[in-house]
């Protein structure tokens, strides 16, 4: 078990830079599997989700090499073979692996995917997607067995735009015969990342980032090179911390555009923020003003941010409005900010949040990867120490999260217990 240890209120000052995307990485690394050839990708972020993939990958007979931030995958001696409840339920993105391999090999075993305990998650979608292009699902207990004599494209029409299905559809219709008309698509920019992937290995994908994506099956993908996009949920996260206690806090490495939904919020509770092709200087204001959020899919507020958040609407003068829309169990973070002095009430699927009130250190438990992120943006505000239990979950998607920190100012250690 570890623990992060803060002691807050020091000032943070000077740059972070941010690593590859988590939720683009944890697509791209599965995806590689459709590779006839060796695919290279870089900038791929040192997290523990990462290397539960990389184990996949390995327990399939793919060889894979890291040096550094790049990642050599050579898929040519894969052998189809079931994937272990043990490793599929690591982590969300193990369901990467079942369209790679349908889409592949035609057959595909593996358990329910893993991930953040934030709401019940289904895969219905993926699961409707498979069907629509041909498969057979037999379900035993948790685990799915799903197989094709052939795959077609045909035009399948999300229930929502899911950010998993989506994905889903294009490694499981990249090598299915003729045309898959994707609607009501996620428009991601993680998305966006895999289809450029995907056609910088043969593949013929178009209006991916829009809500209609067209796949036209290839037989063949081939080597490739591609580069991570930056974490916009990280950069989200660190730009909170300059928004709670930063001086001149330069968050760089980063697209602006993929977190406009956070910086006109930002705005609107009064901070003014420098901008340049990669990077948003930040620094803390006295008064800063209430506001409501609504999460939605991109290009709305993120969900993934809705927790980071929220630390920061605790010092706003005034009763802020937050409603999540995309998962039923998001709110286990308030419980430890109201234990810290904040007071946030939820109602169904909205927290109303007084400010300002002040943070005070005590032991608090990071329930899942962004309350992790919400509790540390609390301890670095807070006064005294505050001790976050739990912290593999932080781990799980923050990059070096303890020395980025740190080179900033932040009195942050990791400890095991
Ligand atoms: N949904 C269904 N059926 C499905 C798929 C989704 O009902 O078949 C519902 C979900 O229950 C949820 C909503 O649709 O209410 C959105 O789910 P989506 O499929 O878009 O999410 P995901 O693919 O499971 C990814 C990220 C999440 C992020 C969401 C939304 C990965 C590995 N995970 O999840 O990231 O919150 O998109 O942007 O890419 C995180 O990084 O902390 C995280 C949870």
């Amino acid at each position: 078990m570890k623990q992060i240890k803060i002691e807050g209120g020091h000032l943070l000052q000077g740059v972070i830079n941010i690593s590859g995307a988590k939720n683009s990485a944890v697509a791209l690394v599965p995806a590689a599997l459709l590779s006839d050839d060796i695919v290279k990708i870089d900038n791929i972020p040192n997290i523990s989700d990462i290397d539960a993939l990389n184990e996949i990958l390995e327990y399939l007979g793919a060889t894979v090499k890291r040096e550094g931030s790049l990642m050599i995958i050579d898929s040519t001696n894969v052998i189809n073979k079931e994937i272990p409840e043990a490793i599929s339920t690591k982590l969300r993105a193990s369901y990467y692996f079942m369209s790679a391999l349908l889409g592949k090999y035609k057959k595909v075993e593996i358990y329910f995917p893993g991930g953040c305990s934030i709401g019940a998650r289904p895969i219905d979608q993926t699961l409707k997607t498979f069907k629509a292009l041909g498969a057979n699902i037999e379900e035993e207990g948790n685990k799915y067995i799903i197989t094709a004599e052939k795959l077609v494209g045909t035009t399948v029409q999300l229930d929502m735009p899911s950010v998993g299905a989506t994905i889903n559809t294009l490694l499981v219709a990249v090598k299915a015969e003729g045309e898959t008309i994707l609607k009501n698509a996620a428009k991601e920019p993680e998305i966006v990342s895999v289809a450029t992937f995907l056609n910088n290995m043969g593949a013929n994908i178009k209006g991916a980032g829009t809500s209609c994506i067209r796949i036209n099956g290839v037989k063949k993908l081939g080597s490739c090179f591609t580069e991570v996009i930056p974490d916009r949920i990280e950069a989200g996260t660190y730009l909170l911390a300059g928004a709670l206690i930063g001086k001149n806090l330069t968050i760089k490495n980063i697209i602006p555009e993929h977190i406009e939904s956070l910086t006109l919020k930002l705005q609107e509770i009064g901070f003014s923020l420098e901008k340049g092709s990669d990077y948003i200087t930040i620094s803390s204001i006295e008064k800063m003003n209430p506001i409501n959020i609504k999460t939605l899919g991109y290009p709305g507020f993120p969900t993934d941010l809705q927790q980071p958040i929220t630390t920061l609407l605790t010092q706003c003068n005034g009763i802020s409005e937050l409603e999540e829309n995309l998962y039923e169990n998001r709110f286990q973070n308030v419980e430890y900010l109201n234990k810290m002095g904040a007071n946030i009430k939820i109602n169904d699927q909205k927290l109303e949040i007084e400010g300002p009130t002040s943070l005070l250190g005590t032991t608090v438990k990071a329930t899942d990867l962004r309350a992790g992120a919400c509790m540390v943006l609390a301890g670095l505000k807070a006064n005294g120490v505050t001790t976050i239990t739990d912290v593999e979950h932080v781990l799980r998607g923050y990059e070096n999260i303890i020395e980025k920190l740190t080179d900033v100012g932040a009195k942050i250690t990791l400890e095991e217990i």
